[in-house]
């Protein structure tokens, strides 16, 4: 005997990211603000005076990457209860990508799912981590291992709020605008060889295009099945790079920086670009004051640790590398000597 369950979806989950001074909202329903100590001295009082609901509460974790874990969300989730929370109600999620993946996680599974909103304070999570509704929290396991797919109601991009940004901070952001336009799109590339992100105006072009490349690829692979996987390009050899120096030396943009590298070079060792195209891509990460090298100590224990990422199996790794410049290819048949003579090069600076 079978008994089918029709679950043909035609739900539409599609929102809008406004790219400019957050507007008057009102909500005619509770809303919690997640945010951390930082984020709230630094900024909540404008976000306050632009929000009114019919309930408004502040739920305040700790800032920082090592509390992007399960007692944070269980703080989220008990203030939520504690205040009554429905389906109805909103969160606002306020910070950078730490809070914007756990506050979309909480909202993921309070009650099975309720609505959130992203306003995104750091210019990483401004151009990626809050767009295309990956959420998810940390454990003793690796990175980002617990999570979900859930998409935002919006997204409210305030470029304000980079005022108060550290520069290294701005500099990882600027790391994901450039793997933006390696990957997928030349002419943002060509703009941004010539572009001073130091400009408040030419930066939130910037903003935009990043948002605008990172949302046509969520559109065609929401659940990342294939092409939005391309957006780890710099990940696979930035996260042996951050996993080796234990996550102190380097932001994570500054590691895929240097990622980046690797990876152009793994491609102009296949023919895939050609040294100018490599050479284009280093000043520009430089330009920005990103790291570009690497000392690799022991280059087979570099390469024994990609297995450690959660994009690769235990027989294959997965990596992510360019075609020239617009252009990204995902493979998991590259030749250990080849990925090996590379590193070898890292090796030696
Ligand atoms: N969901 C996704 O698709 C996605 C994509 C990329 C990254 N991420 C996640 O994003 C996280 C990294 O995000 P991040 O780089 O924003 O780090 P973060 O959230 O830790 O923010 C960096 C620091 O800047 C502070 N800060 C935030 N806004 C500020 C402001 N306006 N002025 C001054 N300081 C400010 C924060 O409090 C923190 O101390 C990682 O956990 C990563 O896994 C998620």
């Amino acid at each position: 005997m079978q008994v089918n369950i029709a679950l043909k979806k035609t739900v539409d989950t599609s929102y809008d990211i406004t790219i400019d001074a957050i507007p008057k909202m009102h909500f005619d329903t509770k809303v919690a603000i997640v945010t951390n100590p930082k984020v709230a001295g630094l900024h909540l009082g404008y976000l306050l005076s632009k929000i009114t609901a019919k309930e408004l509460y502040i739920i305040t974790v700790p800032d920082g990457e090592e509390y992007k874990n399960q007692k944070s969300i269980d703080t989220i989730l008990e203030s939520l209860f504690n205040h009554r929370f429905n389906r109805k109600s909103m969160l606002i999620a306020f910070g950078g990508g730490v809070i914007g993946d756990m506050t979309g996680y909480a909202a993921s599974i309070y009650q099975r799912g309720i609505n959130f909103i992203q306003v995104p304070t750091t210019l990483l999570s401004q151009v990626d981590a809050s767009v295309g509704g990956k959420t998810g929290m940390n454990n003793s396991y690796g990175k980002n291992l617990i999570g979900a797919f859930h998409q935002p109601q919006g997204v409210y991009i305030d470029p304000l709020f980079l005022t108060t940004l550290p520069s290294r901070e701005f500099g990882a952001g600027v790391a994901e605008i450039i793997k933006m336009a390696v990957t997928f799109n030349k002419e943002f590339f060509n703009f941004l060889e010539t572009a001073d992100l130091n400009n408040a105006s030419v930066l939130q072009e910037a903003i935009k295009q990043a948002v605008q490349t990172k949302a046509n690829v969520v559109a065609q692979d929401e659940k990342e099945h294939g092409l939005r996987a391309a957006l780890n390009y710099g990940h696979t050899f930035g996260h042996v790079i951050e996993n080796e120096t234990k996550y102190k030396t380097y932001l994570h943009g500054e590691a895929v920086a240097i990622g980046m590298v690797m990876a152009n070079e793994t491609a102009v060792s296949m023919g895939l670009m050609n040294k100018g195209e490599a050479l284009r891509i280093k000043n520009l990460l430089e330009k920005y004051n990103l790291p570009t090298c690497y000392k690799i100590e022991n280059t087979h224990n570099f390469y024994e640790t990609f297995f450690l990422d959660k994009k690769s199996s235990d027989a294959s790794i997965t990596f992510i590398i360019p075609v020239g410049i617009g252009d990204v290819k995902i493979t998991d048949a590259i030749e250990k000597d080849l990925v090996l003579s590379v590193l070898n090069q890292f090796g030696e600076s």
